[in-house]
């Protein structure tokens, strides 16, 4: 049977961006930024997205283009039964990061409520922090907005990639720069906006230390729908038609731009209204209702503001889910819809200790980190850097030639750029990927 293909580059495009843009460009770039001293993380950041991020996205995308398979049949058919376990540590990531990303969804969700009845209407941050804090804190009510989460992404996903996620991607993605757009524009015309943008812009080497750099190195993966065989998967239902390079380009360039457009918002902010840049995961919940209670229309504009956060972790939480679903369909000839129901389910299960580690479950720590943050540690700075530094090993010296054709046969691009791709894969990504990955676990 013919693999089902996306309708157009532009649904791609969308799909891809729809993916790497989501609560990792909103809610976690911001604060990590502000935690990692600001412009000259940002510097850091770019460079190793235009290296790392770029080569290893179009590696992902060729892999899954060749095979037309899922991560463990795409592993599989090209490297063999030996290679499989790269696979399904790629769809075991998804499950991972699924559980705690829908946490957080569920939140953007609730949000949405609470801006648009008012019950966010203070510019103090102790009020806005104490009402975030006793929200994630309830055992139940967080819980239920991620249901409700979970359930809208089985609705998409279980639709397929044409009638379900690309159709969805290309409606939500435009309307979500649109409005991070206009949010822009308010955000730096605030009294106090300079230094905030100034604390995003302008590198300040003297904060720069090693942990700098490993934090760039997972966010950007984060960012990128890295390692864990999302962009893979999603490459399998390209076109041979469309050039890998140019389309890559695109969607690195736009998810790069939404995350400076969100630091644009967030960080102006902090600093108009005091707060500290370094706050942690609470940033953007207890920040932007302060925006949005200081202007004119601000409920309205602000519960928009958390619908389309909301929707933009919703467009990356399908690609989160695909693998998985793909996996059991390709190798296991299950039903989509049935697939995509049981894997929800299993992720939801697995949210309810991360959900419950704000609250009543806050005591029960493992190696001084609570259930939530050890789900985000796992996926981020252990299962995707391990991922993409096997990914990057089996391309760069088993699977080169095959690659390069995928990707570089007919573009016109020059050899000096197939060189630098080649180098990544092969010394640079590695070393790179080994000393985030040896670090984070503590073995360095
Ligand atoms: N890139 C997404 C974000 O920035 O929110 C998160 C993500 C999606 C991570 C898909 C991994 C993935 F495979």
């Amino acid at each position: 049977m013919n693999r089902e293909n996306w309708g157009s580059r532009f649904g791609f495009i969308m799909a891809a961006a729809g993916s790497a843009i989501g609560l990792g460009n909103v809610w976690r770039f911001p604060y990590v930024a502000g935690e990692n001293g600001g412009g000259a993380f940002l510097l850091i950041y770019l460079v190793i997205v235009a290296v790392f991020g770029f080569s290893l996205a179009m590696t992902e995308i060729a892999l899954g283009r060749a095979t037309q398979r899922n991560p463990v049949g795409a592993f599989r058919a090209l490297g063999g039964r030996r290679w499989m376990p790269a696979g399904f540590l790629g769809v075991a990531a998804g499950f991972v990061i699924l559980s705690f990303y829908i946490v957080v969804a569920g939140w953007t969700l609730a949000y949405v409520g609470f801006m648009a009845r008012g019950m966010l209407g203070s510019t103090d941050p102790a009020v806005l922090g104490a009402r975030f804090e006793s929200f994630i804190a309830d055992p139940l009510v967080p819980l239920y907005y991620a249901g409700c989460f979970m359930a809208l992404v089985v609705l998409v996903v279980s639709g397929g990639i044409g009638r379900g996620i690309e159709r969805a991607n290309r409606w939500l993605m435009p309307a979500l720069f649109g409005l991070l757009l206009v949010l822009v524009v308010r955000a730096v015309t605030l009294p106090g906006a300079a230094e905030g943008l100034r604390f995003l812009l302008m590198p300040d080497f003297s904060r720069v230390t090693g942990a700098t750099f490993g934090a760039a190195l997972a966010q950007a993966f984060f960012s990128l729908s890295l390692g864990m065989g999302c962009l893979l998967t999603y490459g399998s239902y390209l076109s041979r038609r469309e050039p890998i390079p140019s389309t890559t380009a695109t969607f690195v360039g736009l998810d790069l731009l939404a995350s400076v457009l969100a630091g644009m918002i967030v960080l102006p902010v902090v600093f108009s209204f005091g707060f500290d840049p370094g706050s942690g995961p609470g940033l953007t919940f207890v920040t932007l209702p302060a925006i949005f209670a200081s202007m004119p229309g601000g409920a309205v504009f602000g519960g928009m503001f958390f619908l389309l956060l909301a929707i933009a972790a919703l467009t990356s939480a399908m690609s989160i889910l695909e693998p998985a679903v793909a996996y059991f369909v390709d190798e296991h000839g299950l039903s989509r819809r049935l697939t995509v129901a049981g894997c929800a389910l299993v992720c939801f299960m697995l949210a309810i200790p991360s959900s419950l580690s704000f609250g009543l479950a806050c005591g029960l720590q493992v190696g001084g980190r609570s259930f939530f943050d050890l789900m985000d540690f796992t996926a981020t700075n252990l299962m995707l850097p391990l991922g993409a530094l096997l990914t990057s090993l089996f391309v760069g010296w088993r699977w080169c030639d095959g690659a390069r054709q995928e990707i570089f046969a007919a573009t016109g691009v020059a050899p000096i750029w197939i060189g630098t791709w080649k180098l990544v894969l092969r010394f640079i990504a590695p070393a790179g990927l080994s000393w985030i990955f040896l670090a984070s676990s503590g073995l360095i």
